[in-house]
């Protein structure tokens, strides 16, 4: 039996879809049962910042799709330890643990690779057999200033001329659901990509190559930028997360670009430039 945590999540919801079109026996681990309003399926309790509801959970599981939380770091980094220390204590087969492409960069300035890393060991160091998907940026992320490229003509961002092998969240949750599904896919490290890297001057120009717009690229300073999100309503902890990771973007450690998910999902994953045309078409 398969539980995946995070599952009223963007992600864990196109898990579950992939898990019920393979008709696969899990359970969906949500925090708030009686506000659960996703795809129809058998729910249980969790929490990732109480450990006896975990192990209540994780009676009976086999295997746990575990999607990593949206808390801050430290608070996420032990939140992480308290999954693990559950499933190590309910005898829990094997983990398929949500990482991130950055993990590799010991000099990361993205505030979450540190929890990554840190999960990664734990898991590790617990025993548990595991699979770890590190995946890229979202494909996803950009969405809402694609839009506002499209009604604005200017294209915002702080990351100069580094390269971004964005990956969609279905191809992700196709993988994760495949190797819950597939034993012979689990006990290793795969690293989620698309199958070419762009940077932001790249997606403008892909906008305007494939939508018939004039955008422009603007680029900000951190400190705009990070107002620019704070404004948006993003908390404090996330603009920072978001501006600095500009850094990681520019130093390379997103160019990175593997076949791992067209390995698993046996197909080529969504390129952005399909992604932008379709937004294109619908905006
Ligand atoms: N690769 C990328 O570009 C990228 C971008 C953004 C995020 N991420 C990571 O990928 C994950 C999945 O992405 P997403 O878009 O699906 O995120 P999301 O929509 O924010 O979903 C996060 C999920 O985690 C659950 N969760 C949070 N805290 C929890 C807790 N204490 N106990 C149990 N469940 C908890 C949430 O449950 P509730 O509904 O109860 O809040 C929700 O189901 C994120 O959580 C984040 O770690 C990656």
């Amino acid at each position: 039996m398969i539980l995946i945590t995070g599952a009223t999540g963007n992600l864990g919801q196109l898990v579950i879809k992939e898990l019920l079109n393979n008709k696969a026996e899990f359970v969906a681990g949500v925090r708030n049962i009686n506000k659960y309003n996703g795809h129809h399926c058998n729910l249980e309790y969790i929490d990732y910042d109480n450990l006896s509801v975990m192990k209540n959970a994780f009676k009976n599981i086999d295997t746990i799709i575990f999607i990593s939380g949206n808390a801050e770091t430290e608070h996420r980094i032990q939140q992480h330890r308290n999954l693990i220390d559950a499933a190590k204590q309910e005898n829990i087969k094997h983990i398929i643990y949500l990482s991130f492409i950055t993990v590799t960069d010991p000099h990361s300035k993205f505030s979450f690779t540190r929890q990554h890393i840190d999960t990664e060991s734990y898991l590790k160091a617990s025993g548990i057999s595991h699979t770890i998907v590190r995946s890229c940026w979202y494909m996803e992320n950009i969405k809402t200033e694609i839009i506002n490229a499209l009604d604005n003509q200017v294209f915002i961002d702080n990351s100069n001329t580094g390269k971004i092998s964005f990956i969609s969240r279905q191809d992700v949750a196709k993988g994760l659901a495949q190797i819950a599904i597939n034993v012979n896919l689990q006990d290793r490290i795969y690293t989620f990509t698309g199958s070419a890297a762009y940077s932001m001057q790249n997606i403008v120009d892909l906008m305007n190559a494939n939508c018939h717009k004039q955008i422009k690229y603007t680029l900000y300073s951190d400190n705009d930028y990070k107002k620019r999100l704070i404004d948006a309503k993003l908390p404090e902890f996330l603009a920072e997360a978001i501006t600095l990771n500009r850094v990681d973007i520019d130093n390379g450690d997103y160019a990175f670009i593997c076949q791992d998910v067209n390995f698993i999902n046996k197909k080529l994953p969504l390129d952005i430039s399909d992604y932008i045309f379709s937004i294109c078409c619908t905006h």
